[in-house]
């Protein structure tokens, strides 16, 4: 079961179309939000596993769902936030909800940090 969350406004429908990334901080977390193809919101850690490189400033591939950091070329699934090259490592992934066109995401209030790490 995942810890309680509070959900904060991250940014409006309209700032984020359909096969868009955005960065958003919300409540200090860097937050990397996809709007996949088929209309889903997925809200990711902001900065890469590997080392602190901003994911939406990589290339991201709406069709396959793969996003490729400009870092060292990692590759990930923003459908499920696994690593696909290399494997192991997942991008730690928060809650989302819209409200009328209002994207919130769930920052969960256990006090840690919420960014997973992955060393090769
Ligand atoms: S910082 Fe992302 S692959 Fe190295």
């Amino acid at each position: 079961m995942s810890s309680p969350a509070r959900f904060v406004n991250a940014a409006s429908v309209d700032d984020l179309w359909e096969g868009d990334l955005l960065d958003v901080e919300v409540d200090g977390e860097q937050v990397l939000l996809a709007h996949l193809d088929g209309g889903e919101i997925k809200a990711y850690q902001g900065m890469c596993p590997h080392q602190e490189v901003l994911l939406a400033d990589g290339e991201w591939d709406p069709d396959t769902n793969v996003l490729v950091c400009p870092g060292h070329r990692w590759e990930f699934d923003l459908a499920t936030g696994k690593g696909l090259n290399p494997t192991g490592c997942q991008l730690y992934e928060f809650d989302v909800r819209v409200v009328s066109d209002e994207i919130r995401v769930g920052i969960p209030t256990d006090g840690q940090r919420h960014h997973n790490r992955f060393q090769t």
